[in-house]
Parts: C-alpha cells; structure tokens; sequence
C-alpha cells in the first residue's frame, strides 16, 4: 500500500466513525424526548428517588400509601416542636393542578413557585436537572387530576 492508500483509508475510517456517531446521538435524542419514556422515567424518579408520594399521598390505617388516591394531597402526619415556618398540608399533585409545564420544570429545579417565592418546608428545594425535572412533569401529568 503507498502512502496515498493508507491515508485514504484513515480517512475512510474516520468519516464512518463519525457518521457511527452522529447515528448514535440521535437515536439517544429520540429515546430521551420520547413522550412514554419520559413518563416512564418520571415515575421512577417519583416513586423511588425524590420520593413525592411520601408527602403527597394519603395513608391507610396501616401507616401504607394509599395507591387508590395517589399523589392527591395528603395532612403531614408530624410538626416540628417550636415556631418554624410549616406547611400542615401537601396539596394534591396528580395531573400538576394549577401548574403549567414550565412553572413546574422551575419549581423542580430551583424550589420556587410561579411569582419566585420558595415553598414552605417540609417540600425540599429540588435541584433536579432540566431533564429530570420535565421526566417528573411528564409522569404527574400523566396522572388523572384529583377528584
Ligand atoms: C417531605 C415532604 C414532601 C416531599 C418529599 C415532597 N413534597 Fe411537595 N410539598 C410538600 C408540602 C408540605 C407542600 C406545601 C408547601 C407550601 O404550602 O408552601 C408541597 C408543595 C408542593 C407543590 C405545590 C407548590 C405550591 O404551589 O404551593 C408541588 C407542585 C409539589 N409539592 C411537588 C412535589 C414533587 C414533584 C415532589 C417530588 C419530586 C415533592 N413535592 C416532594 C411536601 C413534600
């Protein structure tokens, strides 16, 4: 092989590499904005990770979550002792009542609400990623609104 051959076949190598490449990341694109993965994503993140229905979902006697009223607002079952700033109630976040996609996406990222107040403790101050923050809005959309 001259030396032309073998730099055109470097060539060659390269261009198919990058053409591997490019293939790949859109394929990556289209999982990540696909509409049922994001749910699919955002009910992970809810149930197993930021763990919302632990706030946002009533109990049954037994002390379990009651998946028949899922996400529908719930009494916090405990105050702190003393004058701390306190939220008695999680509302219901099925179906994001109120909320437009983006004035969620925000509060999931910076922990303020629409008009840039912080909500009251015990909600924690997300600091979910864009990504994370529309998976999460995917799935409580997904969710019938309370009744
Ligand atoms: C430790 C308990 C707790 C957890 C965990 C929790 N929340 Fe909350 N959440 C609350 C409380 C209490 C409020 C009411 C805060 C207030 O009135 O300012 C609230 C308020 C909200 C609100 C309404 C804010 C508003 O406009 O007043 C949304 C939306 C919300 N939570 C979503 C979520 C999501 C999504 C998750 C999981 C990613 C989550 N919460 C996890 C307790 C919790």
């Amino acid at each position: 092989m001259t030396r032309f051959h073998k730099i055109i076949a470097l060539l060659c190598a390269l261009v198919a590499a990058l053409v591997v490449t490019i293939f790949r990341m859109q394929i990556g694109i289209a999982q990540r904005s696909d509409p049922a993965q994001r749910v699919e994503r955002g009910r992970h993140l809810v149930e197993n990770v930021a763990m919302c229905a632990e706030c946002h979902t009533p109990r049954l006697r037994s002390g379990a979550l009651d998946r028949s009223r899922w996400l529908q607002g719930a009494p916090m079952a405990y105050k702190p002792l003393g004058e701390t700033p306190w939220a008695p109630l999680a509302p219901a976040i099925a179906g994001l009542p109120g909320y437009s996609e983006e004035q969620a996406v925000v509060l999931l990222m910076t922990g303020q609400k629409p008009g840039g107040a912080a909500c009251l403790p015990p909600m924690p101050a997300y600091r979910l990623s864009r990504d994370e923050a529309l998976d999460v809005v995917a799935y409580l959309k997904s969710l019938p609104a309370g009744r």
